[in-house]
């Protein structure tokens, strides 16, 4: 192993990847942000600066582990202080787990203004082969930056402002551009790593005339499985295996199409790119062919089911299932008017300390009383070594990609679409006896509008651990909670706060001890 190491320098630049100019959160100058590449066993040590000038910012590698550094997860409030405009900050941590990530920033919607890269993990003793990689990001964008989408979308719910509708993005995006040439050569295997970096659309995607062999799902190894199309919420990862035709007769196009379930339509302009194409260029000197049209959400239900997914390592439902957590997932407007979420009626506020530190520096006697954590940042105490099951029933009419930092939990039941106007439909009593025998694995899953799911994790990794709908639009609402996973074990780790996160703290004014 090796370590790897970033300097990078985050400001913003001047881009317009589908035409339209604006500023991006860009990394040492350049937009799209560059790959995070690395092996397994890797030290990965990151050093941001932050010179955005008027925003505060934060990484989050999503889906690592953080076993042992939970100080370096990332999210703003919650394992650090923002970095405040100026601040270096370094983050230092080591990669026990392969496959495909994402990094992106985790403070006030930045990554929709385009903070957000590839992460992989390389494996030697990956359980397939093939010829080449190539990684292929999907990502939503919009032509205003996001604290004043967030403004409008947390307005006081009006029928002409709208405030309750997810602003609804303006293209679609692959590798951050429009009409992208993927040079392909005949007869070998791609590993294509897909990537969703969107903020709020889920996506289709697919290749013309070239079936996909998924083999990994959010850094898991599934079995191999033959698709034609696979869809995407925000932050879900698939890696294909692709045959090339055996010739260069021609070229091929590939689409990916974002689904417009919960775009409405009275805040969706005329002219947004819902899909975008691609092309996988054999020959560069024969034409391109016609683009593929829009994919239609009601004929590809089929794609969406990623229940059919088994791990390649065959585990079981881990157990005995030592706690269960019922959480309510609603959507309704505050006293202000306001749409905010909620799990079990709680709307998340973010602390005047980040969790971590509180849990850090409290007496041994208390960490594991939820009231220190304040009961705005919806705190679930959990002790090291439980099997948690969560109950998620969702009262909500749309559908949340729920996302689970720092595991990779199983999915043990979740349901189809519940009735239009609900009620949801019910966790079934005997769900414990109806458990898939090698229950897929994943670290962010769909969990439809009136519907439920109930996803199994155990607790090893001290630390604080955000669970969130990963619409961009619903954390900023409040859809999201912490677990204090194993906090007397968390104190006796002694993790080494660098001098860099306590500066970023006494930048802003934020006390913190220890
Ligand atoms: Cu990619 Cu808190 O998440």
């Amino acid at each position: 192993a090796k370590t790897v190491t970033y300097n990078w320098e985050v400001d913003w630049v001047s881009v317009s990847p589908d035409g339209y100019v604006r500023s991006a959160v860009g990394i040492n100058g350049q937009w799209p942000c560059p790959s995070l590449l690395a092996d397994v066993g890797d030290r990965v040590i990151v050093n941001v600066k932050n010179s955005l000038v008027n925003e505060t910012t934060s990484i989050h590698f999503h889906g690592i582990f953080q076993h042992g550094s939970n100080q370096m997860d990332g999210p703003a409030m919650v394992t650090q202080c923002p970095i405040p405009p100026g601040e270096t900050f370094t983050y230092d941590f080591t990669l026990q787990q392969t496959g495909t990530y994402w990094y992106h920033a985790h403070v006030g919607g930045q990554y929709m203004d385009g903070f957000r890269g590839p992460l992989v993990i390389h494996d030697p003793k990956a359980p397939f082969s093939y010829d080449e990689e190539v990684v292929l990001t999907l990502s939503d964008w919009y032509h205003i930056q996001a604290p004043y989408l967030i403004q409008y979308f947390q307005s006081p719910l009006n029928e002409n402002l709208h405030g309750g509708s997810e602003p609804v993005p303006n293209a679609t995006l692959i590798n951050e551009a429009q009409n992208v040439h993927i040079p392909i050569e005949p007869n070998k295997a791609y590993l294509f790593r897909i990537i969703n970096m969107s903020g709020f659309a889920a996506q289709y995607f697919q290749f013309d005339q070239h079936e996909m062999s998924v083999v990994e799902i959010d850094g898991v190894y599934t079995h191999a499985h033959q698709v034609n199309q696979i869809f995407l919420t925000a932050a879900q990862r698939y890696s294909v295996i692709v045959k090339s035709k055996p010739n260069n007769n021609q070229n091929y196009a590939v689409i990916a199409s974002m689904n417009d379930d919960m775009f409405d339509p009275g805040v969706t302009p005329d002219d947004i790119d819902q899909s975008v194409n691609a092309w996988l260029v054999y020959d560069n000197t024969k034409p391109l062919p016609p683009p593929l049209q829009p994919i239609d959400d009601d004929v590809t239900q089929q794609s969406e089911d990623d229940m059919v997914f088994v791990p390649l390592d065959n585990q079981k439902p881990l157990g005995p299932v030592t706690m269960q957590i019922p959480l309510q997932v609603n959507f309704s407007a505050n006293a202000q008017n306001q749409n905010r979420g909620s799990f079990n009626n709680i709307s998340y506020n973010a602390p005047q300390v980040p969790t971590l530190y509180t849990a850090l520096s409290a007496p041994a006697d208390l960490v594991n009383n939820p009231l220190i954590y304040g009961a705005n940042t919806n705190p679930i105490v959990l002790k090291m070594g439980e099997v948690v099951d969560l109950l998620i029933t969702n009262y909500d009419g749309g559908a949340h990609p729920f996302h689970l930092h720092a595991h990779q939990f199983q999915v043990i039941a979740r349901s189809s679409w519940g009735p239009d106007n609900g009620p949801p439909l019910e966790i079934p009593t005997d769900y414990l006896a109806q458990e898939p025998a090698a229950p897929m694995r994943r670290d962010t899953l769909l969990i439809y509008g009136n519907g439920y799911a109930v996803i199994r994790f155990k607790v090893n990794d001290p630390g604080i651990t955000l669970f969130h709908c990963h619409i961009e639009w619903h954390v900023e609402a409040g859809l999201t909670l912490v677990f204090i996973e194993a906090p007397t074990e968390l104190q006796k780790m002694k993790l080494v706060l660098p001098q860099s996160h306590k500066d970023a703290c006494q930048k802003q004014g934020i006390s913190i001890t220890g």
